[in-house]
């Protein structure tokens, strides 16, 4: 018998910003972070787990077509060593169950969307590991639990197993236990919410997450006002924002909150630079679109590279697409192509 599970999972940009770790090893943050998940309509991680006693060899994982090497990967390997533990013990509660904590995993997975295009990929891509095997193992553990495991496979990932506005709590108990993600709101609550994706660049060079947030924890200046006083105030700020769906505060918060974690890449040495010409040519679109508008309409907010997420409302949809249409036509190094218009309640 072959054993199976499928399941996708979504992407989520981040409005307020992970960046750094106070565990490297059990993938624990300085700071909480939250997030908006994107309609997997437009992006997903699709992922089919399997086992079977026929199977011979070590686990194995299939990425968009390419062996991945996941014996080497420690965070892999401790996704899956949890999971089989969770398995062991519901197998060791009811002995008729199979043993599929004993066999071989196979896992294929594919993104619907390039990996290439610099978007965040590890976030959906860990998050469907861990549900299609806790889906193949029939576990009976929730978003939140599987979210702890999630988390150490990439930090992103634990916020993807959930819909709509999603906190991860940073958790101060040593061994990570309340370092969970949870939903602040489903996305049914603020149905007009739109993300539109800027492509600036293709490539995937520029210096990884999780080395550029160490360089930043160990030689930034800003670093620890940012985690220990900014960033909690914004939680808040945000969670009221989100409940009471106040866009200008919304927009607010995300964009300083962008300009706060690049600002902490600036300041670490060597410095990392994120951010390029063309990513502040979006940053001046959303400028000039808030100042036409007299109001916050639209918000950037840019991750580990140059290319921008800018939410807003459905009702400013002309507003929004048309100035980035016309001011971006003219700005070398931009592709003129959207990366995806993602509008959040199409599920
Ligand atoms: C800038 O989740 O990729 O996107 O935990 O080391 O895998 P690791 O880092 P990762 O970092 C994401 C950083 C960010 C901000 C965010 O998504 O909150």
């Amino acid at each position: 018998t072959v054993y199976r599970a499928s399941t996708t999972a979504p992407v989520n940009i981040a409005v307020i910003k992970y960046w750094g770790k106070r565990d490297t090893s059990l993938n624990l943050p300085t700071n909480s972070s939250l997030s908006v998940t994107l309609s997997q309509k437009s992006l997903k991680t699709h992922t089919t787990a399997s086992c079977s006693s026929s199977y011979t060899g070590q686990d194995s994982l299939l990425l968009n077509g390419e062996p991945e090497d996941i014996q080497s990967s420690k965070r892999t390997q401790a996704c899956l060593q949890l999971l089989r533990r969770f398995r062991k013990d519901v197998e060791a509660k009811d002995s008729s169950l199979p043993k599929l904590a004993d066999m071989p995993l196979k896992l294929v997975s594919a993104n619907n969307f390039p990996t290439a295009a610099g978007l965040a990929s590890s976030a959906a891509g860990f998050a469907a590991l861990v549900r299609s095997i806790a889906n193949l193992y029939d576990l009976p553990h929730s978003p939140t639990q599987l979210s702890l495991i999630a988390r150490q496979g990439s930090g992103s990932a634990c916020r993807s197993l959930m819909g709509g506005y999603v906190a991860w709590r940073a958790g101060s108990s040593k061994d990570g236990q309340d370092s969970i993600a949870e939903e602040v709101a489903p996305v049914s609550h603020w149905p007009d919410m739109r993300a539109l994706i800027l492509v600036v660049s293709a490539d995937k060079k520029g210096v990884p997450s999780t080395a550029g947030m160490q360089t930043t924890v160990e030689t930034s200046t800003l670093f620890n006002v940012r985690a220990e006083e900014i960033v909690p105030k914004r939680m808040a700020m945000m969670e009221e924002a989100i409940q009471a769906k106040d866009f200008p505060k919304f927009a607010e918060t995300t964009m300083k909150d962008s300009n706060s974690f690049h600002a902490c890449c600036l300041d670490s040495w060597p410095p990392i630079h994120y951010l390029n010409d063309v990513s502040r040519a979006a940053m001046n679109a959303v400028e000039t679109i808030n100042r036409r508008a007299g109001e916050l309409v639209a918000a950037y907010t840019f991750d580990a590279g140059p290319n921008a997420v800018i939410y807003y409302e459905e009702k400013n949809e002309k507003l929004v697409a048309g100035v980035f249409r016309y001011v971006l036509q003219s700005v070398k190094g931009w592709d003129g192509e959207y990366g995806g218009q993602v509008p959040l309640n199409d599920r």
